[in-house]
């Protein structure tokens, strides 16, 4: 029993003994120093290098070495421009900015005098760094991607350069005769449907420009010799020149403004033989309806009444879905004209003119209204 209780003993002595016995080792140095710091002697230490302690001389194993940030702003560490800076446990390092490459081939450095940071040029690096349709403009650290004109960068993607569509995007300069078309890194405006490229201007350009076939159709009876009746179509063609889809309800009323000008100022149509002149009025009605029937395309369902001094008054009813009619009156004539028969006709005006020239007598004449009919003799 007695044995026992001895050797309990001699261990606590040994345990007690231990820590003085290994403060310091062979060389005199304390083994206590914190972590990143060296001793100095047996009862002092100090931080390594790029490390600080709260003072200079570490005394007891309770003080602690932490990492000097040398990035910090106000640490004398300078690595020049183009470069940043990385702090590191216990030191730095610099190292060139991202578009930037070290000319030495160094991938760090300390200092700023050792500095070769240089801009890389990506467009040369590689050709095909902006895809197709753009141009790689090398800039410091950088690079941007400019597109051809008519493209633009996508925004998800700066290196890529996708077709602007100028006609829903608004930026096109299509004449309001035509309807734009987009095409890659372009557009071009198209007549409208029933609409040809005005004289000399080719079609599918961006400056072409329209007319309404209706219009170029009305041109005076072959045959006819009459200088008032040259006047009035010279007018019509001029409003045809002139007309834009929009403004279709003062095209009709300038174009019924003329016709009653012609009505009340015959001039040398009276002096035609009573048969051409038929034929002619003839010839005026259904152009006139082939134009009207042209314009009021372009026209809101509902009646548009027009009257003019010399008596011409037009009642216009549209109606889209339903049977299109249209009411001419002259000094009470009342012609009216079915529009579904005309268009069932096809080619509009084609072939259902009058040819004064050639007169077919009473069949011919049949297609001016009775009673009375339009005639150039004012009231
Ligand atoms: C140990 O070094 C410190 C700092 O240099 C000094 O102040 C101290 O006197 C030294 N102690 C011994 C025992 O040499
Ligand atoms: C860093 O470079 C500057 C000159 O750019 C020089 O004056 C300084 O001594 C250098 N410092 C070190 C630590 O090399
Ligand atoms: C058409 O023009 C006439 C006469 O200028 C006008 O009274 C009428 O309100 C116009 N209609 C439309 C739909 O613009
Ligand atoms: C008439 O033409 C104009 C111009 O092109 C267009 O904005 C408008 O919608 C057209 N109106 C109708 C009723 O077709
Ligand atoms: C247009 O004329 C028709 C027939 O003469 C008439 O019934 C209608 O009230 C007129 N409408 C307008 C808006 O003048």
């Amino acid at each position: 029993m007695g044995g026992r209780v001895f050797l309990v003993f001699l261990a606590f002595c040994v345990w007690l003994t231990l820590p003085g016995a290994e403060t310091q080792d062979s060389r005199g140095c304390a083994r206590w120093c914190p972590q990143d710091s060296s001793c100095v002697n047996a009862t002092a230490c100090r931080c390594n290098p790029g490390f600080s302690s709260f003072s200079e001389i570490i005394t007891t194993p309770m003080e602690t070495c932490d990492d000097i940030n040398e990035c910090a702003t106000l640490s004398k560490v300078s690595c020049g421009k183009f470069s940043d800076c990385w702090n590191t446990e216990g030191s730095y390092d610099c190292v060139c900015s991202p578009g930037y490459e070290p000319v030495s081939g160094a991938k760090t450095f300390k200092n700023e005098s050792e500095n070769t940071c240089q801009d890389v040029d990506e467009c040369q690096q590689n050709p095909r760094l902006c895809k197709s349709y753009g141009t790689c403009v090398n800039t410091l650290g950088s690079y941007t991607c400019q597109c051809l004109p008519g493209f633009k960068l996508k925004p998800e993607d700066p290196k890529l350069c996708t077709d602007v569509d100028e006609c829903s995007s608004g930026q096109h300069q299509c004449d309001s005769s035509t309807v734009c078309f987009n095409t890659v890194g372009s557009y071009s405006c198209r007549c409208r449907p029933g609409w040809k490229p005005r004289h000399g201007i080719p079609n599918n350009q961006k400056d072409t420009v329209c007319e309404d076939m209706t219009f170029s159709t009305w041109t005076p009876p072959p045959g006819v010799h009459s200088q008032t009746l040259s006047r009035f179509f010279d007018k019509v063609q001029d409003l045809g020149r002139d007309y834009k889809p929009g403004l279709a309800n003062n095209t009709i009323q300038s174009i019924l403004q003329a016709l009653d000008e012609l009505l009340e100022a015959p001039g040398d149509l009276e002096t035609l033989p009573r048969l051409q002149q038929h034929c002619v009025a003839s010839h005026l009605l259904d152009g006139l309806e082939d134009v009207l029937r042209g314009l009021s395309k372009n026209l809101s369902n509902g009646l548009l009444n027009f009257s003019y001094p010399a008596g011409t008054e037009l009642s216009l009813e549209v109606q889209k879905q339903v049977d299109r009619s249209v009411t001419l009156r002259q000094n009470q004539a009342v012609m009216q004209l079915d529009w579904n028969q005309a268009q069932k006709s096809g080619d509009p005006g084609g072939g259902s003119r009058a040819d004064c020239h050639h007169l077919h007598g009473a069949e011919r004449l049949s297609a001016v209204p009775p009673p009375g009919g339009p005639h150039f003799s004012p009231v």
